[in-house]
This record gives C-alpha cells, sequence and structure tokens, in this order.
C-alpha cells in the first residue's frame, strides 16, 4: 500500500495533571507537512511533546486545538477506519508473551479478518525477511532485546501500511543492533512506499534515518525543517552542532537559517515560518512558566 499525507494544522495538546489540576501543554502551535512516502526524523529533548504527537498521529488522544490529518481523515474521529492503515513499533516491543514469533505477527492481520493460511504464510515471510526464520515457534523470553524488536517490526511491516510510526523505537539497543535495525526499518519503509516518521530525542539517530529532520521545541512546534541531503557531506559535522546548539537553546541556529536562504522560496517560506512559530512558542513557554 502507498503511503498517506500526514499534516499538522496549527496543532495543540494539553494535559491538566491529575495531582494538582496544572494544565500542560505538550504541542503548541504545530504545523507541517509530511508527503507520501517520504522518511521523516523528529527529534526533540525529553518532555518535549513527541510522544503526545504520536498519541495523536495514531488515534489515542484527541487534539485540544487544530488538526492531525493522515490523508484527509482524522485519526481521534475515524479511529476504527485507520485499522491496518497505521502500524507502530514502540521503544518496548509490546509483544504478547503468550504468543510465538508467528502468533505475535499474525496479530494485525487476525484483527483484519484475513484467512489463517494467508496469515501464516505472511507472517513466516516477514519473519524470515528479518533473519528470523529458525525462531518462528519461539516465544519473546527466549530472545533477545534485538530479535524480539525483528518480532515488532515484522508485525508492523505484515501489514504493508500506509503510515509507520516509531516511538524511540531503537534507542534501548546496543548501539550496533540499533544501527542494523534503523537500516533494516528505513529500507523496508522505502520498499512499502510508506510515509514513516521516526521519532527519538538522539540526534544521530535522526540523522541517520531522515530524508528530513524536524526538529521540535518544547513545547512541541517545529523549529527547524532540515532536507539532510541539502548539506553536503563535508557539512553534516557544522549541521549536527547546528541542530544540537537548536535543541539546546529553543531556538533554530542561525547556519540552519542562512542555508534555508539559499533554498527555493516556498522552502524559506517553510523556514520562517517555523521562526516565527518559535517566537510565539517562547511566549507559551513563558506562559507556562517551563
Ligand atoms: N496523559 C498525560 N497527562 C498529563 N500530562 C501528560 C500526559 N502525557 C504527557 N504529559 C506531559 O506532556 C509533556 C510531553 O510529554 P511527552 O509527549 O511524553 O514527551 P516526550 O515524548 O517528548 O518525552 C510532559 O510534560 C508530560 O509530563
Ligand atoms: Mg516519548
Amino acid at each position: 500500500m502507498s503511503g498517506l499525507r500526514i499534516q499538522a494544522q496549527h496543532l495543540r495538546k494539553q494535559f491538566r495533571q491529575s495531582a494538582n489540576g496544572v494544565l500542560i501543554t505538550a504541542i503548541e502551535q504545530l504545523d507541517f507537512v509530511i508527503e507520501p512516502g517520504e522518511i521523516v526524523a523528529v527529534v526533540g529533548s525529553t518532555g518535549c511533546g513527541k510522544s503526545s504527537l504520536f498519541d495523536v498521529m495514531i488515534g489515542l488522544q484527541a487534539p485540544t486545538a487544530g488538526r492531525l490529518l493522515i490523508g484527509d481523515r482524522e485519526p481521534y474521529r475515524d479511529f476504527n477506519g485507520f485499522r491496518g492503515l497505521i502500524a507502530t513499533v514502540f521503544q518496548q516491543d509490546r509483544l504478547m508473551p503468550w504468543r510465538s514469533s508467528l502468533d505475535n505477527v499474525c496479530l494485525p492481520l487476525e484483527l483484519i479478518g484475513l484467512a489463517p493460511d494467508e496469515q501464516h504464510r505472511r507472517a513466516r515471510g516477514w519473519l524470515e525477511r528479518l533473519g528470523l526464520a529458525a525462531f518462528t515457534d519461539a516465544y519473546p523470553h527466549e530472545l533477545s532485546g534485538g530479535m524480539r524488536q525483528r518480532v515488532a517490526i515484522a508485525r508492523a511491516f505484515v501489514l504493508q501500511p500506509a503510515i509507520l510510526l516509531a516511538d524511540e523505537s531503537f534507542g534501548h539497543l546496543d548501539e550496533v543492533t540499533a544501527a542494523e535495525l534503523r537500516e533494516t526499518f528505513v529500507a523496508l519503509a522505502r520498499e512499502c512506499g510508506s510515509t514513516a516518521v521516526l521519532i527519538t530525542h538522539q540526534l544521530e539517530e535522526a540523522m541517520s534515518v531522515g530524508d528530513r529532520v524536524l526538529v521540535f521545541a518544547k513545547p512541541a512546534t517545529v523549529l527547524a525543517d532540515i532536507r539532510v541531503a541539502d548539506w553536503p557531506a563535508e557539512r553534516r559535522g557544522e549541521l549536527r552542532e547546528a541542530i544540537q546548539l537548536t535543541l539546546q537553546s529553543n531556538r533554530c541556529d542561525e547556519r540552519i537559517a542562512r542555508l534555508a536562504v539559499q533554498q527555493p522560496a516556498d522552502a524559506v517560506i517553510e523556514q520562517l515560518g517555523a521562526r516565527d512559530k518559535h517566537e510565539q512558542s517562547d511566549q507559551a513557554i513563558k506562559a507556562n512558566g517551563r
């Protein structure tokens, strides 16, 4: 299935803390468009609202204001309509301990009512592709962390989803395993034509994945929208430093903004928009006392 467009339009998400009734702004004035088939990394510091965005994208949470559209529909308002279209990979593999690898991968196919033979055929195919042919009958406790995450990736791809969402999916694994799984994830997403969003607090992870990196302020709004390919290989170090400073200062680093000036007019407008929003988010942060 080919990917769908994801759009945030003036999206805001607030939570009221149950203990003291204080209103927390997790997402503030968030605007972006991710085109069908794009692979985008979202990077932001811990607590900046990334998982809140994830929950809005999978339809678990309603926006407080604004809209989040996948295709032309809102996941929260049309939860069942998105069954089989969105697949997720979380930090915890969230496998069912009482099901074998094969039965875990079959689960989403069961939910969309596919015949058992076809479920098994597809699930086996994906487990083989992820190097787990010898472990189809193994249970999660018999697998290493990396292998469990491979089962979770197989379970996501078995749907051939239009949208793939990963929230801090690889950061807890050792660097070699994480790098290998990231590469597999991106290669499969490209092959499927899915629109993929990989959320992370790790800059290295974001830069190694995305065609495009969205840098989030706290609360979540776009500080910088970077097309990594626009930066020649010899300037990647500088880009990394500029994103790091952007994250630390909650302001778009000048070098990123400067490059935008050399880009086509629509990209410049996009960048300037992000900076305007940043000014607003500055005020929001002050207003929140955070
Ligand atoms: N269900 C909730 N109730 C109250 N506050 C929440 C809830 N979910 C998230 N928050 C708050 O929203 C902010 C953003 O959280 P989150 O989206 O998890 O950030 P991230 O994933 O970037 O670390 C935090 O201040 C967090 O405490
Ligand atoms: Mg999170």
